[in-house]
């Protein structure tokens, strides 16, 4: 019984309740069959064929066969002729092309719940059962119960984390759309690695073996490996060019406002024009008041159009620093007085020098990977799990120490996260899910990590296990 209730897998325990009530009633074989509560039926594998390779599952009515008896009254029996008995139902029989002489069938309890009948047919030797054996089987029975009864509690509550854990990455994602299956992609891929490296024979990765412990530790870590971006802001998270999109529209605002502006003292000068000359003799100076202003707002036009090209996420030249600088300068006549073009948070945000985050934003994105440890160190992982945050923790760290946020090196960063590393850059490459960029194609995306690879930034050995194992190919192109 220490054997049967040292695992919690399904499988594994049927196998073995089968060859302990072999063994112990001395029997030629023996079967579980489990209740289907949904549907009352009882249903149990049998093995078919020469050599008993495949397997097929039979399922009995409720009350069906010497089984489906015990399990309706609860009673253990021993039938020691087993053909000449009513209940007997011959469709294991039938399917496998065993012939059952005599059983002993006992119900699988847990507490008072019946979860099952134990069979152990044909006694060796041609014998028969005895009553005697049947104290035995009832107390093996009885273990099988609360062993299934267990692996169930278990299954339950790894059913109840692994759904738990995907709603977490619902939340995540739903904050930002645009990333959507990150996370889950992300875990393919690592894991996909994992195996690879796991079975690799050669290289300095040779000796590295996961278990299914670890396995589960690095797909946990992946698939919530960015579960910190809950703690950025999100107008930060989100954003795609260098002005937040309410900024922008008040710019173009004031642009419009500017244009009127041109117009109404040409407007004014017009009229003044007209009082004090007359129609014919101001007609040259009016046409010239009309050119004037054209030109006035196309400049204020391109000037616009400037600054919403610097507003791309692209990298700004020195020329455009320079034009940013004069625009700056300029004012306009307000009606409480003059104004400038543009206002200091603007001239600041305009010029960042590459992509669409100003310094301080960078940082709170950046941030994440601390929230993610955070977060994940306040889960009380189990003991095969706890690495599950400093795995995370070291995602955005390069091998050279560049990386963030602690700007480790290479000996500190374990293996798990060198993988997620490389599959984290891959995908955030290759999908079309970041607000900045577009994606790339797949061999651009690799080209891209080759570089860092050379560099000494990500791990060349575990990349080239990336690339020749095509572990980039697991997740659909997008
Ligand atoms: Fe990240
Ligand atoms: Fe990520």
């Amino acid at each position: 019984s220490a054997l049967l209730n040292s695992s919690l897998k399904q499988s594994e325990i049927r196998r073995r309740a089968i060859q302990a009530a072999t063994l112990l009633m001395e029997a030629e074989a023996g079967s579980l069959l489990l209740l289907d509560e949904l549907t009352g039926e009882l249903y149990f594998e049998v093995a078919l064929g020469e050599k008993g390779k495949e397997v097929r599952e039979i399922r009995l009515k409720p009350g069906q066969g010497i089984a489906g008896h015990v399990v309706q009254t609860g009673v253990p029996v021993i039938v020691n002729d087993v053909q000449k008995d009513p209940r007997f139902s011959r469709a294991a029989d039938d399917k496998s092309g065993f012939v059952t002489r005599n059983m002993v069938c006992v119900p699988v309890k847990a507490h008072t719940k019946i979860l099952g009948a134990l069979q152990a047919i044909n006694k060796k030797g041609g014998g028969l059962f005895a009553d005697d054996d049947l104290q035995t089987f009832v107390s093996l029975a009885h273990q099988v119960g609360i062993a299934i009864e267990n692996a169930n509690l278990y299954e339950e509550i790894n059913r109840l984390f692994e759904g738990f854990i995907s709603a977490s990455v619902q939340a995540i994602e739903s904050r930002d759309p645009t990333t959507s299956g990150h996370s889950e992609r992300v875990a393919i891929l690592t894991c996909g690695l994992a195996q690879v490296v796991d079975r690799v024979d050669r290289g300095p990765y040779a000796g590295v073996q996961f278990n299914d412990d670890q396995m589960k530790e690095i797909r946990y870590a992946a698939v919530l490996h960015d579960f910190g971006k809950v703690g950025v802001r999100e107008h930060v998270l989100i954003k795609a060019k260098k002005l937040f999109p309410g900024d922008l529209d008040l710019l173009k605002a004031r642009f419009d406002f500017i244009k009127r502006t041109l117009e109404v003292q040409a407007l004014r000068r017009k009229v003044e024009i007209l009082v004090s000359q007359g129609k014919t003799a101001a007609a040259a100076l009016l046409s010239q008041l009309d050119e004037d202003l054209a030109r006035g707002m196309k400049e204020v036009d391109e000037l616009l159009e400037f600054l919403l090209k610097c507003n791309q996420p692209s990298v700004l030249s020195q020329q455009g620093f320079e034009r940013l600088d004069q625009i700056a300068k300029l004012s306009y006549e307000s009606f409480d007085g003059s104004k400038p073009y543009l206002t200091a948070e603007e001239v600041r945000m305009l010029s960042i020098p590459a992509g669409s985050l100003t310094l301080d934003e960078r940082r709170e994105i950046e941030g994440h990977v601390t929230h993610t440890y955070q977060f994940l160190s306040k889960i009380p992982w189990t003991k095969s799990l706890k690495n599950v945050p400093s795995i995370a923790y070291g995602h955005h760290e390069t091998l050279d120490g560049t990386g963030y946020p602690l700007k480790i090196s290479s000996e500190m960063i374990p293996v798990q996260t060198r993988m997620m590393t490389i599959c984290d850059i891959y995908d955030a490459l290759a999908a079309s899910d970041r607000p900045y960029k577009v994606a790339v194609p797949a061999t651009k995306a690799l080209e891209i990590i080759e570089e860092k690879a050379r560099r000494g930034q990500v791990d060349a050995h575990l990349f080239e296990l990336f690339v020749e194992a095509k572990i980039y190919t697991r997740v659909r192109k997008l």
